[in-house]
């Protein structure tokens, strides 16, 4: 049946969504205060749905609003029927918590199952997982999701980075599952260990859980000899399974849209954008049964392509960015990934980078320090090459840069979520 939906048409796809948001709606409505009110104060209710369209009449759910309700005022279900908890580190103040029934789970599992599958995972392959295990949703949820489709998973989990180079090289999966930028550090190791990286039995990496770029895809296929697909997903909506890429046709990542109804809408006003357009993403959960989800507001920035790889299923645009993210400097507005994806363009470059900012004087002032490849560093900074890259970044992005080349191996290595801006601008 599962499977069925995953390739159906899009009119199945709609009649199924449309039914279920109004299952969804009236879930949120009877079972959580929170919708309750906010539904009244908006003046809507559930059966106020007819296509999936007139969504729009109903109100968001912000982030702020699942702190307001911590730890558990969001649950529509007993407590006792709540089979597991995660939560959201947030950097400050109180985290978001998540619970999940057994169907919960259930539907999860399936979603990464098949998440895993359309990255060109199949049944007997082994997984590495190296997303950290525990309260984030990345561990677990890839872990229940590789048994679900048949595979024998390792649970890694994240660092102790000389340990994962020898499960790889000694276990032989040929399947990966982690973050960007630890994979880029598992890389290091390899070479570090006068490993090659290319003679393992990986085939496959499934990355995801931060933006990165094509530029760094291309970087990591061809270190790893393997293909690389995005996956996406946020603790507030599930976790990982949310959307993935098709590894046929690498164009995006997929929405499975048979359990989460996307929106676009403008940031600054929320009204919603027509497919195509660019904004933030709002996610409604249609089959959350512990925790609905009602037009949360993401904060990530993408937009909506039709399907291909699964006609009934549209595409998000991998994710520049997250409205968080986001750098306003002296008026130009940019993102990290900018500046990964002009900086992998460098033969020097490796990929790992940081963004300072600062404020020395009135005005505010951006360095990028970008490690150097070991083959390709002089001893000194490549000052030559700083100066083009500034140059460039100018030319591009249009923003002043100062650009420091550091030594190979000296910036700090993140095994999870990479942290790509410092700011330290007084406050
Ligand atoms: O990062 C869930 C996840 C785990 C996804 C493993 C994929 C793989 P959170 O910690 O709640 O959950 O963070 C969610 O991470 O709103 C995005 O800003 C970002 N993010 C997740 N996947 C991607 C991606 C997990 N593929 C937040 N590309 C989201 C860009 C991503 N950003």
């Amino acid at each position: 049946m599962e499977r069925d939906v995953e390739f159906a048409s899009r009119d199945e796809v709609v009649a199924l969504q449309t039914r279920r948001l109004r299952e969804a709606l009236r879930h949120a409505y009877e079972r959580v205060p929170f919708y309750r009110s906010a539904f009244d104060a908006a003046g809507v209710r559930p059966e106020d749905l007819q296509r999936p369209e007139d969504l729009a009449r109903f109100p968001f759910t912000v982030k702020d609003d699942l702190r307001q309700t911590y730890p558990f005022g969001m649950f529509a279900v007993p407590r006792g029927e709540v089979l597991r908890l995660h939560a959201s580190s947030g950097t400050t103040g109180r985290p978001i918590v998540v619970g999940y029934t057994r169907a919960d789970l259930d539907v999860w599992a399936g979603l990464v199952a098949r998440s895993i599958r359309a990255a060109g995972g199949r049944a007997g392959m082994m997984v590495h997982v190296a997303y950290g295990y525990g309260l984030f949703t990345g561990g677990l949820g890839a872990h229940a999701g590789a048994e679900r489709l048949g595979c024998t998973v390792v649970p890694a989990s994240g660092g102790m980075t000389e340990r994962q180079v020898q499960l790889i090289a000694d276990f032989g999966p040929e399947i990966i599952m982690v973050t960007p930028s630890y994979a880029l550090a598992i890389l290091d190791e390899f070479r570090r260990q006068g490993r090659d990286p290319r003679a393992t039995a990986l085939q496959y990496g499934i990355f995801g859980a931060e933006p990165w770029t094509n530029a760094m895809r291309a970087e990591i296929e061809s270190a790893f000899g393997i293909e690389a697909t995005d996956i996406y997903g946020l603790s507030e909506l599930m976790g990982p399974g949310v959307a993935q890429e098709c590894v046929e046709t690498k164009d995006g990542l997929h929405l499975w849209e048979d359990h989460f109804y996307p929106e676009i809408i403008d940031p600054a006003t929320g009204a919603v954008l027509p497919d195509g357009k660019t904004g933030e993403l709002v996610l409604t959960a249609l089959s959350h049964e512990a925790m609905p989800i009602i037009r949360y507001r993401t904060r990530d920035l993408t937009r909506l392509l039709p399907g291909t790889a699964r006609p009934g299923m549209r595409r998000m645009e991998k994710i520049g960015g997250r409205a968080d993210d986001m750098i306003i400097l002296r008026g130009v507005n940019l993102f990290p990934s900018q500046i990964e994806e002009l900086l992998l363009a460098n033969e020097w470059g490796s990929g790992h980078f940081v963004i300072e900012l600062t404020r020395p004087q009135r005005l505010d002032e951006m360095t990028v320090r970008a490690e150097c490849r070991p083959e390709h560093w002089d001893g000194a900074g490549l000052a030559g090459e700083a100066a083009a890259f500034a140059h460039h970044i100018k030319a591009t992005i249009g923003v002043t840069a100062h650009v420091v080349i550091e030594p190979p191996g000296t910036l700090e290595r993140s095994v999870g979520k990479a942290k790509r801006v410092r700011d330290l601008r007084p406050k």
